[in-house]
């Protein structure tokens, strides 16, 4: 999977990109992340890649001449699947869309910043609007590292294993289960019986019973989405 991302701010991106998972995925193979500045598309003097919005009011606007002239020239290299713009008018985030997104071969992630993008960027390039949640954050970049980060980590190969990728939370519309490592007991705290039992099904039967209890206690509207689920949403 190749993803390019075009930011007014490409240093933002040094940690998430440069650690861990993600480090790994590059240099793997398995993700080819490609940084552009937005600045080294401008074309005048003071390098300028926003104005203020017509009509007035505070906030500056991301210019169309150097958005249309960094993804037309991307377009013009190779076929991309999406072109997406982090903001927070766009659908919410979730899963289910992350799965989606990890399938795809080419993504172009466009970081929208100050007040927002000008709308024929949006009407002209843009397939898909994306916010991560119900909050703003002072620019898209921080989002563009979540997404990016939430679907390489499903890329196969990625993550060495699978399985663990399969008992994720949300993946079946759940939260996960708790986990306990060593020691056994730690200041009178007790690891409970069933995970130290070596029994395998009495192991995956309370790891299943405390899922669907953590899910019931704090996340209620997921399980009436759940595929196994008492779901109304679905039906009517
Ligand atoms: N830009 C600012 N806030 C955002 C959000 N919640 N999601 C995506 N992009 C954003």
């Amino acid at each position: 999977m190749r993803i390019d991302v075009i930011t007014a701010f490409p240093p933002l991106f040094d940690g998430p990109l440069s650690e861990s998972i993600l480090k790994r995925a590059q240099e793997g193979g398995y993700a080819e992340i490609v940084l552009h500045d937005l600045r080294s598309y401008t074309r005048d003097k003071h390098r300028t890649l926003d104005d203020t919005p017509y009509g007035g009011g505070a906030g500056m606007i991301l210019k169309p001449e150097p958005l249309f002239e960094c993804i037309e020239t991307l377009q013009n290299e190779r076929s991309y699947d999406e072109v997406i713009l982090t903001t927070p008018a766009g659908r919410v985030y979730n899963q289910k869309l992350c799965n989606q997104l990890s399938m795809r071969e080419n993504l172009i992630v466009l970081c929208g910043h100050y007040k927002g993008v000008d709308q024929r960027v949006i009407d002209a390039l843009v397939t898909m609007e994306i916010s991560i949640g119900d909050y703003v954050l002072t620019g898209g970049e921080l989002a563009a590292a979540v997404i990016i980060d939430s679907v390489v980590r499903l890329i196969p190969g990625v993550i060495g294993d699978g399985e663990s990728l399969l008992s994720d939370s949300f993946m079946e519309n759940e939260l996960d289960c708790p986990y306990y490592t060593r020691p056994p007991e730690f200041r009178d705290m007790k690891v409970p019986e069933d995970l130290l039992s070596g029994d395998h099904k009495r192991v995956e039967t309370w790891r299943r019973k405390a899922a669907e209890k953590l899910t019931r206690e704090r996340r209620p509207d997921l399980l009436r989405k759940a595929p196994h689920g008492n779901d109304k949403e679905q039906k009517s």
